[in-house]
C-alpha cells in the first residue's frame, strides 16, 4: 500500500503536537521568549510515533533534535504555530505542549530600535491567539481527544481545571514550574493529570517516561470511546 500503517497501540491514528516556546519579534534582532526547552513535547511526539501514530510536530525554536519518524513543522511565532496546527487538521488527537507566548508586540519595528535621549521604549503588547482553545472548541475539526498542559507556579489544580473548561480540553497535564522545582529545562517532570473524571498524580519521572504514559493514556481513551 502507498501509506504503510506501522503497528502499535496508536496504529492508524493521526496526532498533532505542539512543542517548545514561541518567539515574538520586537525588532529584527530582539524577541519575547520563555524558558521552554521542548523536551517534553518532543518526547511525546517520539513516543506517539513509536506507538504507530502518524505524527505532525509543530515545533517552536528549540535546540532539541527532530524526533525520528515524525513530520516536523518548524515555526517561530504563535500565529505561525496556529496556522501550522490548523493545516495539520483533521487529526484524531491534539497534544498542545508548547509554551506559547501569551503576548506579542502590537507592531514589530522594521529597524533595530536604537537608544536615544527619549529613554527606554514602551512596548505595547497584544494577546496571541490561543491554539489549544481554537482546537478544543473547533466547530468542525475538533480532534476526538484534546490534551493541554498547564504550567503553574501556584494553585495548580484549580488553575488546570479552569483551563480544561475554558479551552474545551479532555485532559490537562499540569505541572508546577515554580523556580524551586527546577523542572523547566530539566530532564524529569512531576505531573498531575486533570480530567473531568478525576485527578491522577504521577511520580517524578524522566520526561521520556511521562511521554510513554501520556501515549498509553491516549491509546486507552481512544480505545474506550
Ligand atoms: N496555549 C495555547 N496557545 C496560547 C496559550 C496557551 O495553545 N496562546 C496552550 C498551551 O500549549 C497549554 C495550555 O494552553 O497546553 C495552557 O497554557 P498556559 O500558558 O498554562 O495557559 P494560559 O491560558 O496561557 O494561561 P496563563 O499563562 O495566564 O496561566
Ligand atoms: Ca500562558
Amino acid at each position: 500500500p502507498a501509506i504503510a500503517t506501522r503497528p502499535g497501540p496508536l496504529a492508524g491514528r493521526r496526532i498533532v503536537i505542539t512543542s517548545g516556546p514561541t518567539h515574538e519579534p520586537i525588532d529584527p534582532v530582539r524577541y519575547i521568549a520563555n524558558r521552554s526547552s521542548g523536551k517534553q513535547g518532543h518526547a511525546i511526539a517520539a513516543a506517539a510515533a513509536a506507538a504507530g501514530a502518524t505524527v505532525v510536530l509543530v515545533a517552536g525554536p528549540v535546540t532539541v533534535a527532530d524526533p525520528p519518524g515524525v513530520t516536523v513543522v518548524h515555526v517561530e511565532t504563535a500565529r505561525e504555530m496556529l496556522a501550522a496546527v490548523e493545516a495539520a487538521l483533521p487529526a484524531d488527537v491534539a497534544v498542545m505542549a508548547a509554551a506559547v507566548a501569551d503576548w506579542r508586540v502590537a507592531s514589530e519595528a522594521d529597524e533595530k530600535i536604537k537608544k536615544g535621549p527619549a529613554g527606554a521604549p514602551a512596548l505595547h503588547l497584544v494577546e496571541n491567539p490561543d491554539i489549544l482553545a481554537t482546537v478544543g472548541r473547533h466547530p468542525t475539526l475538533r480532534p476526538r481527544l484534546v490534551v493541554g498542559f498547564a504550567a503553574e507556579t501556584e494553585n495548580l489544580i484549580a488553575n488546570a481545571t479552569a483551563k480544561l473548561e475554558r479551552k474545551g480540553a479532555d485532559l490537562i497535564v499540569a505541572n508546577d514550574v515554580s523556580p524551586e522545582t527546577g523542572i523547566m529545562g530539566g530532564d524529569r517532570n512531576t505531573v498531575r493529570i486533570v480530567a473531568r473524571e478525576g485527578i491522577e498524580d504521577w511520580p517524578d519521572l524522566p520526561k521520556a517516561a511521562v511521554a510513554d504514559r501520556i501515549v498509553a493514556l491516549i491509546a486507552d481513551r481512544l480505545g474506550r470511546a
